[in-house]
C-alpha cells in the first residue's frame, strides 16, 4: 500500500485523473471524505501548504505539491518529477502607476510565502519588512498595509482586477511528485514502477 498526500482542489482532481488513465478504475472522493481507498493506493485530501508535513513525517509515503510550498518550506523531502500541472508564478506585485522605490530604508512586502520573499530580497540585498498574511493579499496594498506584495500569479485576473500589475517575478512553479526518504527505501519498487508510469502519462 501507499498513501498519497493530495492537496484539495484542481491539483488532487488532476492527479486522480492521472491515476484513472494508468490504472482504470475511477479514483474520486466521495462528498467530504478526505481518504480514498482504491486497490494498493491510500490517497490523503490535505491543505495545499499540509502536504510537506504529511511526507516529511510519513504519514504519507509520497505527495503531490506545488514546487513555491516546497521552496518555502524547504523540508528534507525527495523531488521525484514535474508534473507540468498546477502552473503558476510567484511575483512581486504592486499598484499600477507605482514602482517600487529601492531607495526606502526598508520595503513593506505582504505575502504568504515569507521564506521564498526573504531569500529574495536578501539575495538583492534589498531590506524589507514582511507582514505575513494568509490570503486576499492583493487588498493589502489598496488600504496601505504594504508597499509591494508577493503572491501567486495563474491568470492574473486577480492582480489586474485590484488594480495590480506585475513588477518581477520570483519564480515558475508547477506541481511536483514527492517522496518520503524513508518510503523511497522502503517502497523504492514500488515507487518507482509508479514514477515509471506517470512519467509516460505526462
Ligand atoms: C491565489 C493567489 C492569488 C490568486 C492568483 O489565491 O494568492 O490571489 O490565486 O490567481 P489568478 O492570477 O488566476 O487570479 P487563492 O485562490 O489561493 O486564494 P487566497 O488569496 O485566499 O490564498
Amino acid at each position: 500500500m501507499i498513501s498519497i498526500a493530495l492537496p484539495k482542489g484542481r491539483i488532487a482532481e488532476e492527479t486522480l485523473e492521472i491515476f484513472s488513465s494508468i490504472f482504470g478504475d475511477s479514483f474520486v472522493f466521495d462528498d467530504r471524505k478526505l481518504i480514498l481507498e482504491v486497490g494498493d493506493f491510500k490517497f490523503l485530501l490535505v491543505r495545499n501548504q499540509d502536504v510537506p508535513a504529511y511526507v516529511l513525517h510519513q504519514a504519507a509515503d509520497i505527495g503531490v505539491v506545488g514546487l513555491d510550498v516546497l521552496e518555502e518550506k524547504d523540508e528534507d523531502l525527495i523531488r521525484l518529477l514535474d508534473l507540468g500541472i498546477g502552473k503558476c508564478k510567484i511575483c512581486v506585485g504592486l499598484q499600477e502607476g507605482k514602482e517600487l522605490n529601492y531607495d526606502l530604508p526598508e520595503i513593506k512586502i505582504a505575502t504568504k510565502m515569507s521564506n521564498i520573499t526573504k531569500k529574495y530580497f536578501s539575495q538583492k540585498a534589498v531590506a524589507v519588512e514582511i507582514i505575513h498574511l494568509y490570503g486576499s493579499i492583493e487588498l493589502a496594498p489598496l488600504v496601505g498595509l504594504c508597499d509591494a506584495i508577493v503572491d501567486i500569479v495563474e491568470t492574473g485576473d486577480t492582480m489586474r482586477q485590484n488594480g495590480l500589475k506585475v513588477v518581477e517575478t520570483i519564480m515558475e512553479s508547477s506541481a511536483y511528485l514527492i517522496a518520503n526518504k524513508n518510503s523511497f527505501i522502503q517502497k523504492k519498487a514500488e515507487i518507482l514502477s509508479l514514477y515509471e508510469k506517470i512519467s509516460q502519462k505526462i
